[in-house]
């Protein structure tokens, strides 16, 4: 349901989600205090409740999931270490190479299925300098996203989650998840944010994207890793006043945003059941697990495709040559659908 003027189906995210009116009443009526000082009620009660559902310490409330990460990496790491990160991984692709200008870190690259590094290739990227006559970094942080973006919002599969977490314990690696979509795979797997966690170190949760709030993110971890990151929040200039007004967005997505995530992703199968269906569409019927669904036409361009799309009131992204992405979110409608459907069966 969209609640302000736009004769638009925008699926080019769901970073695009605007806060419904229920939300925005949540936010004007927020007690708030100065964050800084630790002194705001309803970022503490967002921070204690996000780390209760990730069955962690303790929360740090931040401006982005970009930030989110950098703190992650910045505490868990010292310069000249290595994070072992997906090829794909939008820590490495998206965040304007903040592992390195501001952790002074290198990358050592797993090649993933649909996103997913597998426990042993994740071991087998793994150099440490001792042994290596000061030849290779240290290896010290392992990052993996779920769901994973490039990968089509796939979800990692429980034993592989454990079997990576025994990794880094085994190699004195910390452990950080990048779940920006972490409610996504919370729904689609039905497996509750704590036991996906189980045995990690630390997760940034994005409240801006399939969650509907029009910012923040948490950062998730033990009570020693927030402190630390606390202070490193501070220096990225991520402290904020009476945040309090937007945490109520968060509240109020974790009250009324996550189961409702289910549909978002019966609807995206739906669509990918029809491109795959179309004799011109292309898609990984399998890799469509949450709310994303990366396609294209047989003989068309990504942009032509994106053309076609656009003339029937659907905006989509262009990835690549002849891939296109949608992804569903809380504004779109089974009417919707329906209009998404015949612009795929008006495909010549
Ligand atoms: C997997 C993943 N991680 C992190 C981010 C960064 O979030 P933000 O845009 O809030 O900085 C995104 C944003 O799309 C994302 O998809």
């Amino acid at each position: 349901m969209r609640h302000w003027p736009n004769d638009r189906i925008d699926l080019r995210s769901d970073t695009v989600t605007q806060p419904t009116p229920s939300m925005r009443k949540a936010m004007a009526n927020a007690p708030v205090g100065d964050d800084v000082y630790g002194e705001d009620p309803t970022v503490l009660e967002l921070e204690r409740r996000v780390a209760a559902m990730c069955g962690m310490e303790s929360a740090l409330f931040l401006p982005s999931g970009t930030m989110a990460n950098a703190v992650a990496v910045r505490t868990h790491t010292r310069p000249g270490d290595e994070i072992i990160l997906e090829r794909e991984a939008h820590i490495y692709l998206y965040e304007g190479g903040g592992f390195a200008a501001l952790s002074g870190c290198s990358v050592a690259f797993v090649d993933g299925d649909r996103g997913r590094m597998a426990p042993e290739h994740v071991r087998a990227a793994i150099r440490k300098a001792e042994g290596s006559g000061s030849h290779f970094p240290d290896g010290r942080l392992i990052c993996i996203e779920n769901t994973s973006n490039r990968g089509g919002g796939s979800c990692y599969a429980l034993e592989d989650l454990d079997a990576i977490a025994a990794v880094g314990r085994d190699t004195g690696c910390a452990l950080h998840v990048d779940g920006a979509r972490l409610m996504n795979a919370v729904v689609a797997t039905g497996t509750p944010a704590e036991r996906l966690l189980q045995g990690w170190d630390s997760v940034a949760i994005c409240l801006s994207k399939g969650l509907g709030a029009p910012m923040g993110s948490m950062l998730v971890g033990g009570a020693a890793f927030i402190a630390r990151s606390h202070r490193w929040r501070k220096m990225f200039g991520g402290g904020m006043r009476q945040v309090g007004i937007v945490a109520a967005a968060g509240l109020h997505a974790l009250d009324h945003h996550v189961e409702r995530m289910a549909d978002d992703h019966a609807r995206a199968r739906r669509i990918a059941e029809a491109l795959e269906q179309h004799p011109r569409g292309v898609v990984d019927l399998g890799g469509v697990e949450t709310n994303m669904v990366y396609f294209g036409v047989e003989g068309w361009t990504g942009q032509e495709t994106l053309e076609h799309l656009a003339s029937h009131g659907i905006d989509v992204l262009t990835l690549n040559e002849g891939t296109c992405r949608m992804v569903l979110h809380l504004h779109v409608t089974d009417e919707d659908v329906h209009q998404v459907l015949s612009a795929i069966s008006a495909i010549p």
